[in-house]
């Protein structure tokens, strides 16, 4: 008779650091690359770079869920070259990465205003979430052409659409609360962030997740978002582990 093994949960175990679902603002590319005297592409160029490695890094740590700012809904402002450069580079993620990031158990989603992409690259990004959608070992949700402020008017429109269609009714709208109104938002159902790092030394949220960062925990580094790594990420989860939350309650 075998006895009955305890299962092996690997690194699906609840770390140790307690973060589960990780926001990065990827922020710092240009300065990297002023830093060494190198051409603003050339920073973008080493960020994207950084986002497979440090989703794979995440998974490792144990993270289930890793949203990432990758472009803001402000960033159209910027000069058509730099535009253009970040949605090659974006192209190139979708393409070149994905598998590996398949390979690895990373399910793909894009967050954000698709509408305005080109039609390729929407593509793209529709391929790389079929591609990757029954995996489980990361969710990572890229955000593109995103901003808080959108998220929740568009969350609010489809709300009103509904209402107007006749598919929710006035007595279910009057009773709808806050986790009710959240499954309208671009994350849905999943769990807010527990921490966020903004990296590149700012202090400032740049209009990323505002609802779900509610009682999010923040990390700030001067670290710019190329040389951000396992390393730097270690750290950041360690002090994670020493803050006590208290969401509003009595400490
Ligand atoms: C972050 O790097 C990339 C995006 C915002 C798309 P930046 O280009 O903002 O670099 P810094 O912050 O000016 O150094
Ligand atoms: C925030 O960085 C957006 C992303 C990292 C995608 P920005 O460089 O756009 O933010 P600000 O302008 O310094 O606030
Ligand atoms: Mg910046």
């Amino acid at each position: 008779m075998s006895e009955i093994q305890p299962i092996d949960r690997g690194v699906a175990a609840e770390p140790d650091h307690g973060v589960k679902h990780l926001a990065i603002i990827m922020d710092g590319n240009h300065r990297w690359a002023k830093a060494r005297h190198m051409p603003r592409a050339a920073g973008h160029r080493a960020g994207a770079k950084n986002v497979a490695a440090v989703a794979e890094a995440c998974a490792d740590a144990g993270i289930t869920t890793l949203t990432l700012f990758a472009f803001s809904t402000e960033n159209w402002e910027r000069p058509s070259r730099e535009v253009n450069l970040l949605m090659d580079l974006m192209r190139n993620m979708l393409k070149n990465d994905v598998d590996e990031l398949n390979d690895r158990g990373v399910k793909l989603s894009v967050i954000g205003d698709r509408s305005r992409f080109a039609s390729d690259l929407q593509m793209d990004m529709n391929r790389a979430e079929a591609l990757t959608r029954e995996n489980d070992a990361l969710r990572l949700n890229i955000a593109a052409n995103f901003g808080g402020r959108w998220d929740i008017v568009q969350a609010a429109k489809k709300v009103a659409l509904e209402v107007a269609t006749g598919r929710l009714d006035e007595a279910t709208l009057a009773r709808m609360d806050e986790a009710d109104f959240a499954k309208y938002l671009s994350l849905g159902t999943l769990d807010e962030p527990d921490l966020c790092i903004r990296t590149g030394g700012d202090q400032r949220i740049s209009n990323f997740l505002l609802w779900d960062f509610a009682y999010t925990e923040f990390y700030f580094t001067d670290t710019y978002w190329p040389d951000f790594n396992q390393d730097t990420l270690a750290e950041a989860l360690s002090t994670f582990s020493e803050r006590q939350r208290r969401f509003g309650r009595r400490g």
